[in-house]
Order: structure tokens, then sequence, then C-alpha cells
């Protein structure tokens, strides 16, 4: 039977795709190596620039995440090059998987999910590598499986305090645009990033933000790579041209994405998913559920992810969810399978849509007999009253 009305994208993506950023899209598709399509190639690097604060090439794939990680690698490094993973989750251990399939030998400092990296075991790790046997440290900003978000600046910190030369190369792609994030300021050498996220596009892209010591070590570096070269790229690119066919309406999209980004301001936009984040765990707290991240420090403002109470199933409780009320929330992944759920709160997404994804979730609970608390919604809705009243107040100073 058909639903009505519109349906709740609440997994933490690919995310609400807005209406404006359709309408971009809604476009004829144009000759790729023609005049008109120079200047729209332009447009969107330098626009990813600007969101990811950096000064360097930035090379968009017509490909998923996992592209841009594979690109990053097969880039930068030798087959049986050392590098240095951190087990943040899920996401983690895909990219490390990813690193062995493509010969390198990734160390991953092992952790139990529940907090994002520690810097000081990433600063240990390298200060006992005294050969600089380690090519590159990788770690995921924003843990998607866990609702756990990293320091980058910390680990930047970390690797300068160990006076280590390995690149580092962070996964931002369920942070960007929604978290802080400056790739030159924190010395960050490949940002790898997605579309269909803070992005606020649907699924399909991803790149590379590259520095000149990455862009160094790319010349030298003798994995194989040919879809994925950065040096096939960078030709092509200073005219905004690509090597092979883009996903032009995808750029369009992109281009409009940038500008609403730019529109709201970046720190507004941060701070939208930071109240979100808040909000949300003030409603797990008050149904008696535990947030599985267990380091405040920690909390991504993007994706929440909440334990089920023992005996609980949550892939039966997100079923409940999506048939009676129209909303699919994010499933636990690999060791999480079941016994989580995740509520993500990212892209464009506002104070009245949280509080419909918060009711279905409160909603969800009763019918499916999951024990909790009344009253989570209420506490949400009485910090975001608070919070508005006060960004009130404040702009009638
Ligand atoms: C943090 C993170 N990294 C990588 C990926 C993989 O991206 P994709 O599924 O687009 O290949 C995801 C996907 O959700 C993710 O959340």
């Amino acid at each position: 039977m058909r639903q009505a009305g519109r349906h709740f994208l609440q997994i933490p993506g690919p995310t609400n795709v807005p209406d404006r950023v359709l309408r971009a899209m809604d476009m004829p598709t144009i000759d790729h190596r023609g005049p008109e399509f120079g200047a729209l190639g332009l447009r969107v690097i330098d626009g990813l620039r600007s969101i990811a604060k950096c000064s360097g090439p930035v090379f968009i794939y017509p490909a998923s995440g996992s592209g841009a990680w594979e690109a990053a690698l097969a880039n930068t490094l030798s087959p049986g090059d050392h590098v240095l993973m951190y087990e943040t989750g899920h996401f983690a251990s895909l990219w490390k998987a990813i690193a062995e399939r493509l010969g390198l030998d990734p160390e991953f400092i092992q952790s139990d999910w529940r907090a994002g990296v520690n810097p000081a075991a990433i600063e240990a790790r390298l200060t006992d590598d005294k050969s600089h046997s380690i090519k590159a440290v990788c770690v995921v900003h924003n843990e998607t499986s866990t609702g756990c978000a990293s320091k980058i600046d910390e680990v930047r910190k970390a690797i300068d305090s160990a006076n280590h030369p390995a690149l580092l190369m962070v996964d931002t792609i369920s942070s960007l645009g929604s978290i802080d994030y400056r790739q030159d300021e924190w010395g960050v050498d490949v940002t790898i990033g997605g579309s269909q996220k803070g992005l606020m596009l649907p699924p399909g892209l991803s790149f590379n933000a590259v520095s000149e010591k990455a862009l160094a070590a790319s010349q030298s570096a003798t994995l194989p790579r040919s879809f994925w070269s950065w040096s096939e790229m960078a030709g092509p690119n200073q005219k905004g041209f690509f090597p092979y066919t883009p996903s032009t309406n995808l750029l369009y999209g992109l281009a409009e994405a940038v500008d609403m980004l730019h529109e709201e301001g970046l720190d507004n936009a941060f701070a939208r998913h930071e109240r979100h984040g808040e909000a949300t765990r003030r409603a797990v707290q008050a149904w008696g559920l535990d947030v599985f991240c267990a380091e405040p420090r920690h909390y991504s403002s993007t994706v929440t992810t909440v334990m089920m109470p023992e005996g609980h199933s949550g892939d039966a409780f997100r079923a409940v969810v999506r048939d009676t009320f129209n909303m699919s929330l994010g499933n636990g992944l690999s060791k999480l399978a079941d016994r989580v759920f995740r509520i993500g709160h990212l892209g464009d997404f506002n104070d009245l849509m949280l509080a419909g994804t918060l009711s279905g979730v409160e909603l969800g609970l009763e019918v499916a007999g999951v024990p909790h608390e009344k009253g989570g919604v209420s506490a949400a809705l009485a910090y975001l009253a608070e919070e508005a009243a006060k960004a009130r107040r404040s702009s009638a100073e």
C-alpha cells in the first residue's frame, strides 16, 4: 500500500536531497568536452576547496565514497607499504580491507568502537617507528557506524609531536559540510569525501583533496592505478575538464549545494548539526536508552547510534518504524548488527524535521513494545526552544 506524505530518510546518508539541488540537476546533460563544461568543472572544484578549506587540487570521481578511499591509497603508496589505521568502527574496517586488497600492509590500532581516535595511541606508535616505515596514517573523521567523531587537529598534533613524516589521510564522508573541518590548517594530505551526506546530493560522486606533499608522494608511489590516477586528472582539471565522462548532472547539483552551504554559512551549518546532535541525545537519554558513543568529547553531530535494550532487535524496531511511520532509520553494521539503530540528523535538515524524526522513533518504541520512558521528544523540543530563543535574543542585540 502506498504510504502517504514524504518519506523520512533518516539514515546517516544518503540524506534528503533538497528540492533546490534536485531542480539544479533537472537540466539537459551538456557536452562534457564542450565550451560550457569547463566553467562548471572549475566551479565545483573550487567549491569543494572552499568546503574542505584547502588550496590544492581536488580530484572528483564518478564513484561512491569507496572509490575515493581506493584512490587516496593507490595514488600515494607502493606495494607492501606499512600504513597505520585506527579501528573506529565498520567504515574504518572497510578502508583497512581495501588497503589489504591493494597489497599494502595496514596496522590497525584496535578499539571497542565506542570512542573516536585516541591521538596518544597514534603518537606512541609513530614515536616507536624510528625507521619511518609507516608511510601514512589513515583515520575516519566521523565514524558513521558508531556516532563517534574524532578530533583531526589532535591527530595532526600527535604526528607532529612524534616528528614523523607519514602522510595524514582523513575520511570526511559523513562529516564534510556538517562538522568543522580544515584540511590546510590541520595539515591533512588527502581528504576523502562523498556526495550523499552533508553535501546533500544523491550518491555517486566522491573526491580526493590533495596536499603538495601527497602530490609529491604520488610521483614516486608505484601501486598500479588507472581510473583513479591523479596525474590523468590533473591536466584536464586545469581547465575544468575530466579525462573520462564525468557525472555532469551531479556536478550541477554539487555547484548548487556548495552555494547553499555558503548562503547558510559553514559555521552556522556546523552549529545547526551540533544542536541537532544534542537534542537527539537528550531524547535518547529521556527514553532511558543509551547512546553507543561512550566519549562525550567524540559525540557525532551528524549521526546518533542508539543501543537497543537487551533482548530487543534493532532491525525489528526499524521495520516497525518504516512500515508504520514511513521513516527509514540506519541499521547496525557488522558487529553492531541488530544491536543498535542509527538516527541520521545531517544534511538539509531543520528543527521541525528533527522533531518529526524523534516523534517517529518515540512512536515506534511504543508500537514495537521496546521498553522506554516517555518524554524523549519533549526533552528535545525543550532544548530546541531554548536554543531558538537564545538565537533570537542574540540576533536582536
Ligand atoms: C565514513 C564513511 N566512509 C566511507 C563510506 C563508504 O562510502 P560509499 O558507501 O559511498 O562507498 C561511508 C558510507 O556510508 C561512510 O559513512
